[in-house]
This record gives C-alpha cells, structure tokens and sequence, in this order.
C-alpha cells in the first residue's frame, strides 16, 4: 500500500503588489481564480477529501468559492509568512506518508508535475523535494543554493540575497513534497525572519538539513508551469498562457481554431470535435459546444450549452442559453439569459431573446424582442414583432402555441395567449386571447382618399 497522501494549499494572503481590494487567489486568469486551478491540478493525484486550503484574506469568499469541491479550510487570521501558515494545519493534518504543499498564487501548474513531483520523491530518501526551475530573470523569486552533493541546501528569499545570489537562475517554486513526520515535528523549528518578522517555510531546507536530511530538487525544464502571480502583469501573461494551451489543447482534439491567438477559450469550456471556431471569439465560463458547429466571427458564448450541428454566426451574444441541435443563430443576434433554442430554429439578426423557449424549427428572422416567452414549434415571427413583457411594474408571459403564424410589426401585449396555428395581421396590437385557427387584426383599417394628393398642391 502506498502511503497516504495530503495537500495542503496556501491562500491567506491579500497579494499587495496586486493593489486590490480583492484576494489575490480570487483573481481569474483563464476564466477562473487562480486557486481553482493550483485544486484542479493537485486533485488528479490528491482527493479534495485530502486536501486543506489555508485562508486568510476574504476567508468566506474563498471557502465557498472552493467548498463545493469538498476540501477541509483551515483560518489564518494574521498573515505571519508561509511557514506560520502551513503550521495552522498541524491539529487537521495527517502526521504520515506525504504532504504536498502549494501556493494559491500559481495557475499554471499542471496535474502531471505533481504527479512527478510525488513519484520523485517517493523514489528517493529525501526529507523532501521541491519544484525549481531556471529563469532568465528571478527577480522576485527565492534562489537555490545546491550543496556539494548536488542537493538544495537553502532557499534565499530575493530581500536577504547577497548580490552573488541575486545571480543565481534557479529558483524556488513554492511546491513541495515533503514528509510529513518530519514536516510536522520541524515546523514549529522555523525562526521569524529578521528583517521581516514572518515565519518563512523556505527555511525549513536548512532546518532538515541541520537534522541530517536531505532536500532534493525537481528542476522542471518549462519555466512557465510555476509562475507565480505577484501583479496584474504576471496575472495577463498567465491569462494568455492558459488561453493559449486550452486552444491547443482544443486543436489537438479535433477543433479547427481560426487565428487562435485572437480567441478567448476559458479552461472549463468543452467543444466536440470538427466544430469551427472562428477568430475574436470568446467562448466563457461552463460553455460546452457539440460537435461541427460553426461559430462565428465576434461572437461571445458564456455559460451556454450549444448541442451539435448548430450555427451560430457573426457577432452574436449567447449567455447561460441552451441552443438545441441544428438550430441557426444570427448575425448580430442576442440571447440574453436563460433561452431555450430548440432544435432546428433559426433566430436571425438584430433579434433579443430573453427567458424564452423558442420551439423546434420556428423562425424569427429579423429585428424582434422576444421576452419571457413560451413560443411553440413550427412558428413564423415576423420582422419587427416585440413582445411587450413589462407594463412598468411586473413582467408578464407570452405564450405562443404551435405553427402561429405572427405577422411583421405586431405588438404583443402581455400576458397574452395566441393559441395553436392562430394568425396575426402584420402591424396589430394584439392584448386578447387569439382562438385557435382565428385570424386576429389589432389595427385600424385601412381608408383611401382619391385625389388627395392633386387637391392639396392646388391649394398651396
Ligand atoms: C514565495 C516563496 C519564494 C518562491 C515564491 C514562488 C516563501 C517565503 N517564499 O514567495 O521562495 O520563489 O513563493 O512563487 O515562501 N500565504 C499565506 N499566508 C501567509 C503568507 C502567504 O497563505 O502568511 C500564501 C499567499 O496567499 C500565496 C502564497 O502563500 O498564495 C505565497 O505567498 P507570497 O507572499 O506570494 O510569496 P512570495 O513572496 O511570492
Ligand atoms: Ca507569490
């Protein structure tokens, strides 16, 4: 049996140099905070169950962003370095196998370096190991100083470098894998730093060191995977890192990415193979996209369910919308929320839909405004048709049934039935019921008077 294994993830800190009033591990990079994707990582190779998030800084709104997922939350109410914060969890934590300890502050770390990060240390008889990597400009970064027999015998922090150190190109990730026996009898070893009082966990190297262990390195060859966010230009860099591998990623499985370096994916999307995404497009949030789609030029999907075969084309707008298979959206469409497309309808441009169903094969082909609405199959929506959903105070239903036939201008006042196959003359007001198979005109009707025209001019 192997033996077992925690996490633990450090997101107390405010992140000062982000100048915010928001928790720095609350800010998105690729869609969503940077500490659901340090869980997302550690979680294929460590349980939600087994893991403990340090908070600190907007404690509450970090808990329940991460509750969900299932992780145990441990409260360090004064930010006294990441030494004190990992000790906050010596009375929650396992005192056997291994503990692997992350920073919040690091999105892009992927799941298979910790899982090499474990292997490793499993396969040797360090104490610990951590995750190092060269970088042409450490600024900001602790250093690594190797002892002689190639091990890390301490970690500089950037303040208490000697200039001869601040040259040193390797530097410390902030993830570690470490026994947690020896984690959990040493940490309380940790001296508050002199010059800044905190209690730094980097000096546990020297600590273990000093017990007759050793620490040993993980030096990863892409520097880009431990970037840790500090400021809002490492939180753009990250941003188009994430985005740039989840369109690869995308591309890989069979999705044709037009320029993908001009569309916006966030890392939860999924899209079916085949599909077609063209350039500047952003697809957000919980959006999950069938298989050969087409989606358009400018368009922004967020939080949406697209089936297959559907086409949605230039500059359109889909927000938490369901749009069912082979249905045709826009150009210059809107789905605000909570739309139900269904299959094979086609809603064309300049057209708002709002908290619609919008039945299968219907059509609304141009310049309408259909709200809070139930609209049947098989149902013809002429140009200019809004539904007058609110009377300035309540908003009110439209129900439309099967195959009605709406004409051009009409003004639907709500709420108001036109039952099945019903027929509306273009230009009405309609505020009663419509009868099934009924024709209904809403207008005045029409008067024509001869030689009009020629009698005025006469007169002026
Ligand atoms: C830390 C490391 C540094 C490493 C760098 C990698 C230390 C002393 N230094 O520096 O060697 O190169 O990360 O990115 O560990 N946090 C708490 N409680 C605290 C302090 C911090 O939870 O009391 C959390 C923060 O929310 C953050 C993480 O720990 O998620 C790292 O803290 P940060 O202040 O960013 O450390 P760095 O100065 O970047
Ligand atoms: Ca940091």
């Amino acid at each position: 049996m192997t033996s077992p294994l925690q996490a633990i993830v450090l997101a107390a800190g405010l992140g000062t140099r982000m100048k915010s009033r928001k928790a720095k591990v609350l800010h998105e990079a690729g869609g969503q905070a940077l500490v659901q994707h340090v869980l997302d990582a550690s979680e294929s190779s460590i349980p939600a169950t087994a893991t403990t998030v340090v908070v600190g800084h907007q404690a509450e709104a970090v808990t329940a962003l991460l509750k969900p997922r299932g992780c145990s939350f441990v409260s360090q109410t004064v930010q006294k370095g990441t030494g004190h914060a990992v000790a906050m969890c010596r009375d929650l934590a396992c005192h056997e196998g291994l503990t692997v300890i992350l920073y919040g502050d690091c999105p892009l770390l992927t799941a298979s370096t910790i899982t090499r990060l474990i292997d490793t240390q499993r396969a040797g008889s360090s104490a610990a190991t951590l995750i190092t990597t060269l970088l042409d400009n450490p600024h900001g970064y602790g250093r690594i100083i190797r002892a002689d027999d190639g091990g890390v015998a301490a970690i500089v922090e950037e303040k208490a470098a000697t200039s001869d150190q601040k040259s040193i190109r390797e530097i410390n990730s902030g993830i570690y894998c470490i026994d947690s026996a020896l984690l959990w009898k040493h940490i309380g070893d940790i001296q508050p730093n002199p010059a800044s009082g905190e209690i730094y966990l980097t000096d546990l190297v020297e600590i273990l060191r000093a017990a007759g262990h050793s620490v040993a390195a993980l030096l990863l060859e892409d520097p880009n995977e431990i970037l840790g966010i500090n400021q809002r230009i490492e939180l753009a860099e990250a941003d188009r890192i994430l985005r740039a591998r989840k369109t690869r990623q995308l591309m890989l499985d069979g999705v044709t990415i037009l320029q993908p370096e001009t569309v916006s994916i966030d890392s939860r999307v999924s899209i079916g193979q085949d599909t077609v995404v063209a350039p500047f497009t952003q697809i957000l949030g919980n959006t999950s996209i069938g298989t050969d789609c087409f989606i358009g030029a400018g368009s922004v999907i967020r939080d949406s369910s697209i089936a297959s075969n559907v086409v949605i084309s230039e500059y359109c707008f889909v927000g938490t919308s369901t749009v069912d298979s082979g249905a045709r959206i826009g150009p210059f469409s809107r789905l605000r929320q909570d739309n139900h497309v269904e299959s094979n309808a086609h809603i064309g441009n300049f057209v708002e839909l709002k908290k619609t169903r919008f039945g299968a094969g219907s059509k609304a082909m141009h310049l309408a405004y259909l709200g809070d609405s139930d609209i049947g199959p098989g149902v013809n929506i002429g140009a200019g048709t809004i539904t007058c959903n609110y009377d300035g105070v309540a908003k009110h239903r439209t129900t439309i049934g099967d195959n009605v036939f709406v004409g051009s201008n009409s003004t639907l006042v709500a709420p108001l039935t036109l039952e099945a196959s019903s027929y509306i003359a273009a230009g009405s007001v309609i505020t009663k019921t419509v009868p099934t198979d009924a024709l209904a005109f809403g207008r005045s009707p029409q008067t024509n008077k001869p030689g009009w025209v020629s009698r005025r001019r006469k007169k002026s």
